[in-house]
């Protein structure tokens, strides 16, 4: 290979920047040239290339976001789309992709490598953490870090008011940022996809909690639970347990922004660095990740094909027994 193209899809999350500079660097100190797509796959479609060198990527390791742009990009999921985007990309002189994301971006480049055969690599690159094949993805661990943040001041004015907090985080179909912000955060209960929590259920906890002479508490719920959000939650709870007056705070987009954490910042350097060398080890159609702290990759389809439960049952225990 000569050029390798790199992009990000889907929804952005901290640590992109540092993963997109370190195979920026990767593939120039392997002699290999580096075009930036801009936009994710909308980018090969409507023709926006930017050449790399080092200095394109100079000062961007601490920046959330992404610099080259991000979009869910429905043309590309056509055949006509995909055969314009390689039209495109083979005259930019692109033999090879690298695209950081999650499991939409996997799906594009599994379909994209198998109709034209263009080496590919996925680099995992969400907050919500649900992808099979990386112990953690790029983004979780700032987004949790962002999270604990907002409920460490949401537990100052609740216990200084006396109330009952519902707090709900995103992750979509994952309980990944719930739980471990829930622990992290000293939440008295977690409301996940994974688990279910019957709404009589959490009453009953939160009247032990009452009887146990708490007199305020936290409640965070994953936005993938199945009580339909935090306000039904809220509302649900209140119309048979009074005890507290309730407040919700859905934290929404904040969750994706801010300066990756030390952890992402590393992981996304390990990860672009790994996908660039499998690449220059004429590998292709593989997804690179950290697993029990070591990097390593498996085939894209494993991926795409495998649901990714990374709920550990001692912390689900833990984030009970911590919680009386
Ligand atoms: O996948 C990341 C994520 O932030 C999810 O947690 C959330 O459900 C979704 O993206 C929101 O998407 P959008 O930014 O398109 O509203």
């Amino acid at each position: 290979i000569n050029r390798i193209g790199v992009f990000t899809s889907g929804g952005d999350a901290p640590g992109m920047n540092a993963c997109i500079r370190a195979v920026v660097r990767t593939a120039l100190y392997n002699d290999l040239k580096v075009t930036g797509i801009l936009q994710g796959y909308q980018g090969m479609i409507s023709n926006q290339f930017i050449d790399m060198n080092s200095r394109s990527v100079s000062n961007i390791i601490q920046l959330g976001g992404t610099i080259l742009k991000t979009a869910r990009c429905a043309d590309f999921r056509t055949p006509e789309g995909r055969k314009l985007a390689y039209e495109n990309i083979k005259a930019e002189g692109i033999d090879a992709l690298v695209g950081i994301g999650g499991d939409g971006t996997f799906t594009g480049i599994e379909v994209f490598s198998r109709e034209f055969d263009i080496p590919v690599i996925g680099i995992p690159g969400t907050i919500d953490n649900d992808l099979y094949g990386s112990d953690f993805t790029l983004g979780f661990d700032t987004a949790c870090n962002t999270v604990i943040e907002a409920i460490d001041k949401i537990r100052d004015t609740a216990a200084s008011h006396d109330r009952l907090f519902f707090v709900e985080v995103m992750g979509r179909d994952s309980g990944c940022i719930a739980l471990n912000s829930g622990i992290a955060g000293g939440a008295e209960a977690i409301l996940m996809p994974e688990t279910g929590t019957a709404i009589d259920d959490l009453i009953g906890q939160l009247e032990k909690a009452a009887d146990g002479k708490k007199t305020s508490t936290i409640v965070i719920i994953a936005e993938g639970e199945m009580n339909g959000g935090a306000y039904n939650v809220a509302k649900r709870v209140k119309s048979k347990f009074d005890f507290y007056d309730t407040k919700v705070t859905i934290l929404g987009h904040l969750q994706r922004g801010g300066a990756p954490s030390s952890f992402d910042r590393v992981l996304a350097s390990r990860l672009g660095f790994a996908a660039v060398n499998l690449l220059l080890a004429g590998k292709s159609r593989r997804v690179v990740g950290l697993r029990g702290n070591k990097i390593s990759d498996i085939n894209i389809e494993e991926s795409i094909n495998n649901k990714a439960f990374k709920l550990a049952d001692d912390m689900i225990e833990l984030s009970n027994v911590l919680a009386i």
